[in-house]
């Protein structure tokens, strides 16, 4: 008979079946993730794992630990990192990547160049390794010639740092090219011992971070979740409850442009009724469309409001020369704006931007908001703009710097972004997004000891203020969450050092 290790003894055995579906229901709680039998000996593995890492007496400890714990905890981290199926490779789903290579990118880049709008952003949201939103940096490189002349923003998140790491490093087996053209393989990555690096030209155009899709703020453009033109989210919802997927699709349209698109994994669940989203099926692949006004979209024109929207806007809309003498009498329209903005409906916070910011009834605040909602509709030479019109009337506006910066980095201009971003810390030492999108900005510059710093500096000051605090530029999202996304980025950063 085989002995049972002393440690296996003293541990193993305390994952009850009650314990066992404690734990469940809390990561379903957290991260939205549904634990199907087959996976359940992960859990178990894990969390006896954990409790030696952590240094609970056991299993019943541990959860105990968790339970008292908000939000993701480096211990929950440590979990879902055991627990969530990463498997990805490149070029997954022959039909997808056809229908992408043929159709759907070639639209996009067509209608973009037609609007002289040289841009595209693309989000991969449970990107894993990075394998999908490289196979999509990949794709973009054959079918954009003059790509150079080209602002391409491409986007990978996921809930487990260890796989964003990974992604980060770029070093990938041969399993991973099981269904790549060997040509490409030969072309783009580097043999490296007994497996592969990405070449760098492919590597620095994609941006990796952490996000939790359950329970993170997105659109945001904290995260680059904003204006964007391309959603993948395939082979994620399979692993989650149906509401967080609900909430996930109504998001997502939010996130992108008008005519913008967004593809699951052909055995994904889906529901999109009332989220705006259109499903489009082709022979062998359907995705989903945004609605939007009738040829809007790509070439960034605005998206149609909804009633609601419309209805503020109107209230709003009455001839400046109608409104009250008192720009303070506009006070009202502040909340309002700000609730437009809160449910992500530009078009309708826009129209109303446009009748409080007139000449003779400004403020830099508005025209602050206008620039980020502009920024989030994809217009950023006219968000730019804005941002200059509002530093013009309140120089010492940190909040229009940060904005400026936040678009500058958004068009490459990297040094004049820089340099926004130090105004808003010489206005305001413990401007915690200020550190944070310097050190995001370190990172895209390769320079990870600087982004290290920021990062360092950002969570102090996260660390320092009232947990429930909810971040300026990033609503929903508070200080106690933003120190535990920052305390991952920092370990994902070490990690793929
Ligand atoms: C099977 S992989 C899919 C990878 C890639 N999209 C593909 O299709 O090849 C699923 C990924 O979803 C991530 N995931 C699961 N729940 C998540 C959540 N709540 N937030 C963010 N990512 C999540 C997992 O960590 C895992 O890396």
């Amino acid at each position: 008979m085989i002995s049972t290790p002393p440690s296996a003894h003293k541990q193993g055995v305390d994952l009850d079946v009650a314990c066992e579906e404690a734990f469940c229901r809390l990561i379903a709680q957290r991260t939205g993730i549904v634990l199907q039998d087959h996976q359940l000996h992960n859990l178990r593995d894990t969390a006896r794992r954990g409790c030696e890492r952590f240094g609970y007496g056991d299993c019943a400890h541990y959860l105990h630990e968790l339970q008292q714990s908000q939000g993701l905890t480096t211990p929950l981290e440590y979990l879902i990192a055991g627990i969530t199926v990463g498997e990805s490779y490149f070029f997954r789903d022959s039909e997808q990547i056809d229908l992408l290579r043929n159709t759907l990118l070639p639209e996009m880049i067509a209608a973009k160049r037609a609007s002289g709008n040289l841009s595209l952003r693309v989000w991969s949201a449970g990107c894993s390794e990075g394998q999908e939103i490289y196979t999509l940096a990949l794709l973009l490189h054959e079918l954009i010639p003059d790509i150079e002349k080209w602002r391409i923003h491409l986007r990978g998140t996921d809930i487990n740092s260890e796989v964003v790491s990974r992604a980060i490093a770029g070093r990938y087996s041969e399993w991973s090219f099981r269904a790549t053209p060997s040509v490409l393989r030969e072309r783009w990555f580097v043999p490296a011992g007994n497996a592969y690096e990405i070449h760098p030209e492919i590597r620095q155009m994609v941006h990796f971070a952490y996000l939790n899709l359950a329970a993170d703020v997105y659109p945001s453009i904290l995260s680059e979740t904003n204006a964007l033109d391309l959603i993948l989210c395939r082979n994620v919802f399979i692993y989650l409850d149906r509401q967080t997927v609900q909430r996930c699709m109504s998001q997502y349209a939010d996130c992108l442009l008008d005519q913008g698109v967004l593809m699951l994994g052909a055995s994904d669940p889906m529901y999109y009724r009332h989220t705006g989203l259109e499903l489009v099926q082709t022979k062998w692949v359907g995705y989903f469309r945004k609605e939007g006004v009738q040829g809007a979209g790509w070439s960034g024109d605005r998206r149609a409001a909804s009633p609601v929207a419309q209805a503020l806007a109107e209230q709003s809309c009455r001839p400046v020369a109608q409104l009250p003498a008192s720009v303070h009498a506009l006070q009202p329209d502040m909340a309002g704006i700000i609730k437009l903005l809160k449910c992500s409906d530009w078009a309708a916070a826009l129209v109303q931007l446009d009748a409080v910011c007139q000449p003779g009834s400004e403020s830099s605040d508005f025209w602050q908001m206008k620039a980020k909602v502009l920024a989030n509709m994809g217009r950023t030479e006219l968000a730019l703009q804005a941002c200059e019109r509002s530093l013009q009337l309140d120089i010492v506006n940190k909040h229009s710097y940060l904005m400026q910066g936040m678009i500058l980095a958004e068009l490459d201009r990297g040094p004049e972004a820089e340099e926004a971003f130090r105004r808003t810390l010489y206005l305001d030492r413990s401007f915690l997004e200020a550190h944070y999108e310097l050190a995001m900005l370190r990172v895209r510059a390769k320079d990870l000891p600087g982004a290290l710093k920021s990062l360092a500096n950002a969570l102090k000051i996260a660390q320092a203020g009232d947990p429930q605090r909810e971040l300026h530029n990033a609503a929903g999202m508070t200080y106690r969450r933003f120190a535990q996304v920052l305390q991952n980025e920092i370990e994902m950063l070490r990690d793929a050092k």
